[in-house]
């Protein structure tokens, strides 16, 4: 069965490619929704992907994905850091939510170690690069076909 997942991408990840290279590679953020589209592809999952730098934004998308979606995957970038209104967005769903960084924040800045996040998400992939947005939707397909 085809299950459809929402991915919401926040600040500055449409700057792939052009910011920090050493820490997010050199793919673009177009490279970056093509290689998603493509892994959701290969897994029978319909996918819609979108990126905003507005926290605001963010916290509709995430009200529209537990309307509409079975699984969400978020990379809140910066907000993952300092967004109440995130978190309470995030609280509000009842799907299965997995979190994703291509970097590992635990390991840079000590004020990435702060995220408001990660206890109210299902899961949480970090550091593995733009491979772990793919790594996160294997993950969800799991967990949505009961084999998690
Ligand atoms: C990020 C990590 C965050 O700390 C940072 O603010 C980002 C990207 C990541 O994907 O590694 O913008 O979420």
């Amino acid at each position: 069965m085809s299950r459809v997942v929402h991915v919401l991408n926040g600040p500055n990840l449409d700057r792939l490619g052009l910011r920090e290279p050493d820490i997010y590679g050199t793919a673009t953020y177009a490279d970056l929704v093509a290689r998603i589209e493509s892994g959701a592809d290969g897994l029978g999952m319909e996918i819609f992907v979108r990126q905003t730098a507005s926290e605001g934004e963010l916290v509709t998308w995430i009200h529209e994905a537990g309307a509409e979606a079975e699984g969400l995957l978020i990379n809140a970038a910066a907000y993952t850091h300092t967004s109440v209104a995130v978190r309470d967005a995030l609280l509000t769903l009842t799907i299965p939510v997995v979190e994703v960084h291509i970097s590992n924040p635990d390991a840079r800045e000590e004020f990435r170690r702060t995220n408001l996040l990660s206890d109210v998400v299902t899961a949480t992939v970090k550091g593995f690069g733009a491979s772990g947005y793919l790594l996160g939707l294997e993950g969800l397909k799991g967990l949505l076909d009961g084999d998690g």
